[in-house]
């Protein structure tokens, strides 16, 4: 073989894009009356993110080191790591005095800042960790993230109302995948950005500017073992998608168990994630404001679409803070098609 074919690139060293914070103060300076408020919101969302994505990487290692008994060396209780994620996030960003309340997946109530920080006037809503399930088998895992300004009047402590949003008022979501990379996508609503993070660096670097989800993909992503508690109209989507027809062949089925793998594939890929009502879940499994409406925002600014199965996802009222919903979301094309051949 000759040598070039072994070429892993360009002699010396590149330079590195813009990180994740030049991104935000760039679009800050554009935007006029912005305080910065927003960039320090997603500083410290950044900041927990790379300290959870560390304690993910090193997770089986750390059960090595902890003790049976749930006591690790330095004589501290080994906690759960989604526990471990919604507590570093909440301390991240209940000292920044960006927010005046957060909504977590892990936690009942609404999450208020302690009176010896300064309240701000965004809320932070979050799944701390995404697919927990998977760290026990070393797959990719997520945290997921939106973020609304308050609704109530006044600078106090915000409450349960302003929890309560819809997606469509969303000012900025995203999420952090803990793959084979680390990968932090997020968007304002003007386009979807990634970033990837250079370990080495603990900075995220843009790569993957103005994500744009193909209009029509060419796999489906859904958890068939539930076939059997699905509605006809959900079964006869799947038999569809999955049955060449004379203008396309079938769907491939791809599955991780994991939203925000399963989503971020779909995004960069195309192609449709859907998670239905079944008996057992009469409004599917995913929580509204921690899982599919922050997505849904990533999505639609991606071109993309998501649906409850008859109401746009971004369009629904939220009334309790945990509450679930349906979800189809993904390529335009795939989810009108999913939408249609459900309702017969
Ligand atoms: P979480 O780990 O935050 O509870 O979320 C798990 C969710 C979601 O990530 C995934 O799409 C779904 O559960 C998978 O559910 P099934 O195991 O029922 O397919
Ligand atoms: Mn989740
Ligand atoms: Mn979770």
């Amino acid at each position: 073989m000759r040598s070039e074919h072994l070429s892993i690139g360009p002699a010396g060293p590149t330079f590195y894009g813009q990180t994740l914070e030049q991104h935000l103060l760039e679009r800050q300076r554009r935007a006029s009356g912005a305080t910065g408020d927003f960039t320090g919101l997603f500083q410290q969302i950044s900041l927990a993110s790379k300290i959870i994505g560390s304690q993910v990487s090193k997770a089986g290692l750390a059960n090595i080191l902890g003790l049976t008994g749930q006591v690790n060396v330095q004589g501290e209780e080994v906690q759960k790591l989604d526990v471990f994620a919604n507590e570093t996030i909440v301390r991240c960003v209940q000292q920044g005095g960006h927010v005046c309340v957060m909504g977590s997946e892990e936690v009942e109530e609404p999450i208020p800042v302690p009176p010896q920080y300064p309240t701000g006037k965004y809320v932070l809503q979050f799944d701390p960790l995404d697919g927990s399930g998977n760290i026990d088998i070393n797959a990719s895992i997520g945290t997921i993230f939106s973020v609304h300004r308050r609704r109530t009047a006044g600078s106090g402590p915000g409450t349960l109302e302003d929890c309560l949003q819809p997606g469509r008022d969303i000012v900025a979501a995203g999420y952090v995948i803990y793959g084979s990379s680390n990968m932090f996508v997020y968007s304002t609503g003007d386009g979807a950005h990634g970033f990837t993070l250079d370990p080495a660096i603990g900075e995220y670097f843009l790569s993957h500017e103005n994500l744009k989800i193909p209009e029509r993909g060419r796999t489906y992503s859904v958890n068939e073992g539930n076939y059997h508690k699905w509605s006809p109209g959900v079964q006869r989507w799947v038999d569809w998608v999955k049955t060449p027809q004379t203008d396309r062949a079938a769907y491939k089925l791809r599955y991780i168990g994991a939203m925000v793998a399963d989503f971020h594939r779909t995004l960069l890929t195309g192609g449709i994630f859907a998670y239905p009502p079944d008996t057992k879940n009469a409004q599917g499994k995913l929580r509204l404001l921690y899982e599919a409406a922050p997505l849904a925002f990533v999505c639609e600014a991606a071109g993309g679409a998501a649906s409850d199965g008859s109401r746009r996802i971004l369009d629904i009222e939220p009334t309790q803070l945990h509450q679930r919903t349906p979800l189809y979301i993904g390529s335009r094309a795939d989810v009108e098609d999913a939408v249609g051949v459900i309702a017969g």
